[in-house]
């Protein structure tokens, strides 16, 4: 399953891309907000081997990698968690991750437009969304420029990397979304 965008190459991740993955998620500024603290290339490898290998798994999460078609770098990544409360599985979570060196350049709002369009139109999901720091700026600047509207903030309701933090929650519904693009 491979996507391609003008400048993006989009594909699931796999247990060679450890060492890349590694090299821009162990950067304490990167991980500020994520949830993997990766102290070495094991511990991402154990995160792919946790990621489901087959997408649209209820209660699982599955993860893309973002490659630069240009250089063949890989730069980032994307998470999509297949939320198993809806018995219908048509809610998804989305996470992101640039690498700090390619941000800046629109590749996350190009990546994220081809997901959604995927999650929307191939496996007909009916919302979905996006949970962020609300001292996240770059992130929440992404989710609204796609065009996700902010439903919730909750207070101190995660308990994350040793304290108690607010919680943005964000959401589109396909309707929103085949608005958007038309
Ligand atoms: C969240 C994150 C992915 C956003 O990355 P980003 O580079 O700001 O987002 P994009 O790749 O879409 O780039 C958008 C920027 O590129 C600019 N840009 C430059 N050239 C562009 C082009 N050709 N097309 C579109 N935008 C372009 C845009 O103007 C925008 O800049 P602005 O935000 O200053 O207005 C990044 O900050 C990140 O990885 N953070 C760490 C991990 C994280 O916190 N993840 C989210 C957890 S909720």
């Amino acid at each position: 399953m491979d996507f391609y965008t003008n400048r993006l190459h989009i594909r699931p991740v796999n247990i060679n891309d450890s060492k890349s993955l590694f090299n821009y998620r162990s950067d304490s500024e990167t991980h500020r907000f994520l949830s993997l603290i990766p102290k070495t290339i094991e511990d991402v490898s154990d995160f792919i081997c946790r990621t489901s290998s087959s997408i649209n798994i209820p209660g699982t999460w599955f993860q893309f990698v973002i490659i630069e078609r240009d250089s063949d770098i890989l730069i980032g990544d994307i998470g999509i968690h297949f939320i198993e409360t809806d018995s219908e599985n048509m809610q998804t979570e989305i996470g992101y991750t640039l690498d700090k060196n390619f941000r800046g350049k629109g590749y996350a709002m190009e990546a994220l437009t081809e997901i959604i369009d995927y999650l929307i139109n191939d496996l007909n999901k009916h919302r979905i969304i996006a949970s962020i720091d609300p001292i996240n700026i770059d992130s929440i600047r992404l989710i609204e420029r796609l065009g996700f509207r902010r439903e919730a903030h909750f207070k101190e309701s995660l308990f994350f990397h040793g304290e108690w933090v607010d919680d943005l929650i964000y959401a589109i519904l396909a309707k929103e979304w085949k608005n958007k693009s038309n």
